[in-house]
């Protein structure tokens, strides 16, 4: 039996994160006997209530408020393998006397093409359509012609009215705050015919003191075979026949009900992959709920619709989502498997990657383009780790084609070889990895030169030079080439594992000869030839990347270079909320450094704490042994360490964001973007590979803790590869060293690798750092 922890509880989401409109999905309240009528839900009214609270959860949001003596809750959530969206209302009467209520339910339907629906005018307020039938109201904009999907809004009550159109539910010349409909308390009964379909149900019932009363409403998506579109055949009738029972089931109570407990039980199952017991909480929370939460977050959307992306512009990132696997891949390895073909299917037969691909027709975007010369390294890292969690040597021989070379399927294993080619057949003059359009760095354009305002730096034609270079890539092929020769030594490919050892070592040399600027790693050479990054640069003289990603290939390790490289970390880029990406920023425009100096001092790629490279600074100090300083690192930019200071961080206390604005910028610690980034892979991999030290091997469980001198220890459970690790570390000494001995199930083994155990037993391990 697994054993379960207890579903973690939602938290409180600060006020300036809530979207003001919660994503168009309005819900009122009136009282009927005297007209008053409030939204229980919507952000902007929460002034007049007598309580507001919005809480995320788990793959669910809550939102509860209270006024008048009437008391509020709305559960929104998606259930588990369904196309729709539960809204469960739950409505208490707290007043000594019997209320007449309304409720007034309220969508915006969007006619299919976001990008469309907020610019063509002209054709779309003459295109719009739905059916309002038993009590559901379908959108069905264009389905009379080429789409064979629909929308519904269905609600659980027999309905008092209905309304279809937007204008006739708001009124002319009113918002959201006022609808017309809900100042009367009546439905208009509208039915759209082109404008701005809207989809709004209107439910009337009496509420005796103390008496609660539930309304479901679900807002979903259907689609229908082409050849049973309509009923009857032949006429423009929406087909409802396959779609009802969905509706039918999820609008009873118990049905809700089992759906959430089901969505609960699927995380707390997910969750219980690690969980840990460290001595400090900030740590406990990120890493037994939320970090992993927002792996799978991000890990399902990519970079592509959030708060803050929009949905309609960037797709599915290739190194981003090569990333994503390394926190997200042992919480559903199979995911993760299918995530992996389909991102090597995008692959270029050059090797190349596209930059993006389209999570809804799996091919690559061209507007996005290619030549971001760091893209297929991180296929080769995002295998690696699935390798080490499952074992699953057979996905190596999965054959996958190239996405410019359709009927030539090739192994994955080619397709890493292609990756690692890739690099190697693209090197500069310095024999460092050619930086073609941008490395991880997308805003670091050496090729670009822009000059026209609004040119986007990602896909303007670039200069074809042979010069521009990136010793972070050479940093990242060492790491990616090391990774392949285990790879390859496991598969009886000896001679390809001592070719790339070798050419790890070459390019970890070059790194070393040209890489170094005498007190730390520098960061590229441009078009010209010329150095960034380094101390004779006027600014930018100090990039963080090459020094978390050389260190983290091991260079400079046994020479003290890591050791040097690190503590000018500490010295110029470091500060209390984070680690800067660069310093000093870019404080006018360098055409030849692109997007970087576009941004203001102190924000995004210039300058801010980019918090993505953070981790890999953390991992980097944990190699070389440095536990305070590794955790120091890591508690700066933990959201939930970083609650107390809400008032500066102004973001969710439980999401990693993309960036915290740095010293140069007005607002230093301020986080923004959270949620779709790759800090949310790195930081989990941070702080349990590498800090607690727990990492899935090829062979077994490293459990390689490197702990801050003040922890006495902690204890942990992993699941790994189908039997149960139970870990204990003690730090008697408190030292931040590393484990000095090791016992499994009570017998001292050599080193720190516990070996694979069983599918089904359960392993105790034993360590005490020295
Ligand atoms: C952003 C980067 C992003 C890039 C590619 C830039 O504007 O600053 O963070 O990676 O666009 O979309
Ligand atoms: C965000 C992008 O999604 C990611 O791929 C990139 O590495 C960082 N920005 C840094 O530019």
């Amino acid at each position: 039996m697994l054993s379960r922890r207890p579903v973690a509880p939602d938290y409180p989401v600060p006020l300036h994160n809530v979207p003001a409109d919660y994503g168009g999905r309005y819900l009122y309240l009136r009282d009927n006997h005297s007209g008053e009528y409030w939204s229980p839900s919507w952000q902007p009214t929460q002034h007049d209530l007598d309580h507001y609270e919005c809480r995320h959860g788990l793959s669910y949001t809550r939102i509860s408020s209270a006024r008048l003596g009437v008391r509020a809750e709305t559960l929104y959530f998606v259930p588990l393998g369904e196309t729709l969206e539960v809204w469960r209302l739950r409505v208490r009467n707290e007043r000594g006397t019997p209320i007449d209520l309304s409720v007034f339910s309220s969508v915006e339907f969007c006619l299919w093409d976001a990008q469309d629906d907020a610019t063509n005018f002209q054709r779309n307020y003459s295109t719009g359509e739905v059916e309002v039938a038993d009590g559901v109201i379908y959108h069905k904009t264009e389905y009379r012609e080429r789409r064979n999907h629909f929308a519904y809004f269905a609600c659980s009550e027999p309905l008092a009215g209905f309304d279809t159109q937007r204008e006739e539910f708001l009124g002319a010349y009113r918002g959201w705050d006022r609808p017309l409909v809900v100042e009367r308390g009546e439905s208009a009964n509208s039915v759209a015919h082109g404008w701005a379909p809207h989809g709004s149900h209107h439910v009337r019932f009496r509420l005796a003191p103390g008496d609660t009363k539930e309304v479901i409403f679900l807002l979903g998506y259907w689609e229908n075979p082409d050849d049973q579109k309509f009923d009857p055949p032949g006429s423009a009738v929406l087909n409802k026949a396959l779609v009802r029972p969905v509706i039918d089931r999820w609008l009873r109570q118990e049905t809700v009900a089992a759906g959430f407990s089901r969505l609960r039980e699927s995380w707390s199952s997910l969750l219980s992959v690690l969980t840990v017991e460290t001595p400090d909480d900030d740590t406990n929370r990120m890493v037994n709920t939320w970090n992993p939460y927002q792996c799978m977050v991000t890990f399902n959307m990519s970079r592509s619709v959030s708060l803050f992306e929009s949905g309609i512009s960037r797709g599915i990132g290739f190194r981003d989502s090569c990333q994503d696997l390394l926190g997200f891949v042992q919480l559903a390895p199979s995911r993760a498997r299918g995530r992996i073909l389909e991102l090597a299917a995008t692959q270029l037969a050059s090797g190349g990657a596209y930059h993006q691909y389209q999570p809804l027709t799996k091919s690559g975007n061209d507007a996005i383009g290619s030549g971001f010369n760091d893209d297929p390294l991180w296929l080769v890292l995002g295998v690696a780790a699935y390798l080490k969690e499952t074992g699953d040597e057979a996905i190596l021989d999965e054959a996958m084609p190239y996405a410019d070379a359709q009927d030539s399927p090739a192994p994955l294993y080619e397709h890493l070889e292609r990756s690692l080619r890739y690099t190697s057949d693209r090197l500069g003059p310095h024999l460092l990895p050619l930086i073609g359009r941008a490395d991880w760095n997308d805003c670091l354009n050496l090729n670009c030169f822009s000059v026209a305002p609004g040119e986007s730096f990602q896909t303007t034609a670039n200069v074809t030079g042979g010069v521009a270079e990136s010793v972070f890539i050479g940093g990242l092929f060492v790491l990616a080439a090391t990774e392949f020769a285990q790879i390859a030594g496991r598969r009886g490919r000896a001679a390809d594992a001592a070719g790339y050892r070798a050419e790890a070592e070459k390019m970890a040399h070059v790194v070393t000869e040209h890489g170094w600027d005498g007190e730390w790693f520098r960061r590229a050479y441009d078009h010209a030839g010329r150095v960034v990054g380094s101390a004779e640069n006027a600014e930018g003289q100090i990039f963080i990347e090459p020094q978390g990603m050389c260190v983290m290939s091991g260079i400079g390790i046994g020479n003290g270079m890591a050791v040097r490289a690190l503590a000018s970390v500490r010295e110029r880029l470091a500060t209390s909320h984070g680690i800067l990406l660069l310093q000093p920023a870019y404080t006018r425009y360098h055409l030849e450094l692109g997007e970087i100096s576009s941004y203001p001092p102190g924000y995004k790629e210039n300058g801010s704490i980019f918090c993505h490279t953070n981790p890999w600074v953390m991992i980097a100090e944990a190699m070389v042994g440095h536990g305070d300083a590794a955790f120091g690192y890591y508690k700066r930019i933990n959201p939930s360490a970083r609650e107390e200071i809400s008032d500066v961080h102004r973001c969710e206390p439980y999401v990693y964001a993309q960036m915290i604005a740095g010293p140069d910028a007005p607002a230093h610690g301020e986080a923004k973007n959270s949620w779709l980034t790759g800090t949310a892979a790195w930081n989990l991999v941070a702080i349990t590979q590498w800090i607690l030290g727990i990492r899935a091997e090829m062979d077994g469980l490293r459990v390689d803790p490197v702990l801050p001198a003040a922890w006495a220890g902690f204890t942990a459970t992993r699941r790994f590869r189908g039997a149960t690790y139970q870990i204990s570390v003690r730090n008697p000494d408190r030292i931040s060293g590393r484990v000095a001995n090791l016992e499994v199930d009570g017998h001292l083994v050599n080193g720190t690798l516990v070996p694979l155990a069983p599918s089904g037993t359960t392993v105790h391990v034993e360590a005490v750092v020295r």
